[in-house]
């Protein structure tokens, strides 16, 4: 190869350069700028260059030199400038513990209401569902509300409409099992869990809004023995096995006899404490003998069939459960009260 063609071949070379990394320009700044760089050979050529060409050669092996500089600087420049992003380079610290996908946790509501829902599967009883919006017939007159009974005064209730098409929120899920009497034909075994409105003011101990679960058990021969025996069941499924119960006499328009169940309590399992306020026992839900008045306000035949009934607040039993006290809580939201959920189902 002629010096000539040498010089041309350099010079195509270094336009081409290309460096992706401090190794590869090391690799430049030997060929071209170190001890032994290509140039040596070149200015050895010059010796056999014709007397009148060799200054001209000179000038050009020189300009040659000093553009694979420019091209160094040039080259150096990007490679300082492409390190912070090299993603080659990439740091990656596999012994870092993986951070888990966020998973949501199920209500505690939810929880105690799919938990009774089992229990009560166990025993044959369905679940029924309703409207929360009722009229008064389902709420009150088919429960034997009489129309001046309290329970219909605005203080408790809230109505939507009144007069002739009076609509409220329910204030109770019995609403639910007028609709399954009104609808189907004994023997009925149901429960009805749902929401249920009540006009309170919002405190720890009481909420416009909670909710219910009621059960309703009509067939022939049903007597107050097979509801104690229920609500035993129920206690101890619930409570633990050990768990105790008691009725107390009470008065519900559309239940008579009428009753208050309490169960011994779940955390000084009846010795006396804060939580029962030294007496040993809570009190769990309302119950009784269905009225033979509602009966046949259902078109079911009071003379053949009977039943009980029962309903209880799904968040006393969660506050039983868990021992959350404030039923602001249930329906805040926070994700901090929620997260202690997470495992529990
Ligand atoms: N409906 C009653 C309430 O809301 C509870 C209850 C249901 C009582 C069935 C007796 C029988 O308080």
């Amino acid at each position: 190869m002629s010096l000539k063609e040498k010089i041309e071949q350099i010079q195509s070379d270094i336009a081409a350069a290309k460096v992706s990394n401090a190794e590869n320009l090391e690799q430049y700044r030997i060929k071209y700028l170190g001890a032994k760089n290509i140039f040596k050979g070149l200015y050895q050529d010059l010796k056999d260059i014709a007397a009148e060409e060799k200054k001209e050669f000179g000038q050009r092996i020189n300009a040659l030199k000093k553009s694979s500089e420019d091209r160094f600087e040039e080259l150096k420049a990007l490679i300082d400038s492409t390190v912070k992003v090299d993603t080659t380079k990439e740091q990656i610290d596999l012994s870092r513990p993986v951070i888990g996908d966020a998973i949501g946790a199920r209500h505690p509501l939810a929880i105690v209401r799919k938990q009774l829902i089992e229990v009560f599967a166990k025993i044959g009883f369905t679940v029924s569902e309703g409207p929360e919006i009722e009229d008064d017939w389902h709420n009150f007159s088919a429960l034997n509300f009489p129309p001046e009974h309290p329970a219909r005064d605005m203080q408790d209730t809230f109505f939507i409409e009144k007069g002739e098409n009076e609509m409220a929120l329910r204030t109770h899920t019995s609403s639910v099992q007028v609709r399954v009497m009104e609808n189907s034909k004994p023997p009925i075994r149901t429960i009805s869990p749902g929401r249920v409105y009540r006009n309170e003011a919002i405190s720890a101990r009481a909420h416009c809004f909670f909710h219910q679960l009621e059960g309703l058990y009509i067939d022939k021969n049903v007597s107050f023995a097979d509801l104690k025996q229920t609500l035993d069941y129920f206690a101890r499924e619930v409570f633990g096995e050990e768990t105790k119960i008691r009725l107390r006499p009470s008065y519900f328009p559309f239940t008579e006899p009428s009753a208050e169940l309490d169960v011994s309590c779940t955390i000084c399992k009846g010795k006396g404490c804060n939580v029962c306020k030294y007496s040993g026992w809570l009190e769990i839900l309302g119950c009784g003998m269905v009225d033979p008045a509602v009966l046949e306000a259902a078109n079911i035949d009071s003379k053949v069939y009977s039943g009980f009934a029962f309903g209880m607040g799904v968040e006393r039993i969660a506050q039983l459960k868990y021992r959350v006290g404030d039923l602001r809580l249930y329906s805040e939201n926070d994700m901090r009260f929620l997260d202690q959920f997470k495992s529990a189902y």
